[in-house]
């Protein structure tokens, strides 16, 4: 049997339609408008993609939008006076400083200078913090994508096996730990596998969820998954170029494989990528409505 495709685009769409209307009540009747700054160090190509994608949505969805490029040779100080800058105005409602960072900056030192209260990433330690506690904060983006994914698409989390593979800091543990909670898509028994674990395939094959991200091109194979498994692939890979010169993508899963076993499971291209920036503007829409007072 074939998997039902979760298709991130369509549950993205669902949310946008959602956030837009949200966005144009604010508007006609607080006069608030939402506001985004993407701040991008330096020329990756994949990191250009992202943050071009995040600023064309923001625009899409009537949020004010601001994308500041700086070349990878911009010293940390001159970094970190920017993001205070965003900081202090008051159009601005979510800072987002792109990663990876050039080497020569302290990733964290730029992490840890963005207000909590505009820290649409969930990256600062307050809301690192406050998400494990199960309080109210701005939840990280691919998690929280991942959870509307699971809620919306019907995948029963409760007491289910869920067996995570990576261990960092933007999704495997945030997801591990979001899961265990008693909350929608919560209360499962979660395993975490990583680079030193012995079998890994011991764990994926007794999982009903397994959320893969490590960022291994088909790490995932048929033989390491049992039969009506759900599947959350969140790797994005470039295993090559079209004669366009168009990047090829691969996840982390063995898509065509791995679809004939599962009960459902995550397209690469189309899958938790576009819920992931869809929940950067569910958050930057909370951070405005939180300054306006209105929650
Ligand atoms: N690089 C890869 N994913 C992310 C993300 O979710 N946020 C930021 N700021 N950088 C990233």
């Amino acid at each position: 049997m074939s998997a039902k495709i979760l298709s991130g685009t369509e549950t993205a769409k669902a949310i946008r339609q959602e956030l837009a209307q949200e966005v144009a009540e604010l508007k006609a009747k607080h006069n608030v408008v939402p506001g985004l700054v993407t701040i991008l160090v330096g020329e990756d190509p994949a990191s250009q993609s992202y943050v071009t994608a995040k600023n064309k949505t923001a625009k899409e969805l009537g949020i004010y939008s601001e994308q500041i490029s700086l070349p990878a040779t911009t010293n940390e100080a001159d970094l970190l006076a920017l993001v205070n800058k965003c900081n202090q105005d008051p159009k601005i409602n979510g800072i987002l400083v792109q990663l990876p960072l050039p080497k020569h900056i302290n990733e964290a030192r730029v992490l840890y200078t963005i207000d909590p209260n505009k820290d649409v990433d969930g990256f600062h330690p307050v809301n690192v913090g406050k998400m494990m506690l199960g309080e109210q904060c701005f939840l990280p983006c691919t998690p929280h994508g991942i959870l509307e994914l699971l809620t919306r698409g019907g995948v029963n989390t409760k007491g289910a096996e869920v067996v995570v593979v990576g261990r960092s800091n933007i999704v495997g543990k945030p997801i591990a730990n979001l899961m265990l909670q008693k909350r929608p898509a919560g209360d499962a028994t979660v395993t975490i596998c990583h680079t030193r674990t012995k079998d890994m395939a011991a764990h994926t094959r007794r999982a009903d969820i397994i959320i893969a991200a490590v960022g291994v091109p088909k790490l995932i194979t048929a033989d390491m998954v049992k039969e009506g498994v759900a599947v959350i692939d969140v790797g994005v890979n470039r295993i090559g170029m079209t004669e366009s010169g168009k990047a090829i993508l691969a996840g982390d899963v063995d898509f065509e494989a791995v679809k004939e076993k599962a009960s459902c499971i995550t397209p690469v291209p189309g899958g938790v990528g576009p819920m992931t920036i869809t929940m950067l503007m569910k958050n930057t829409v909370q951070s405005a409505k939180m300054a306006a007072g209105l929650i």
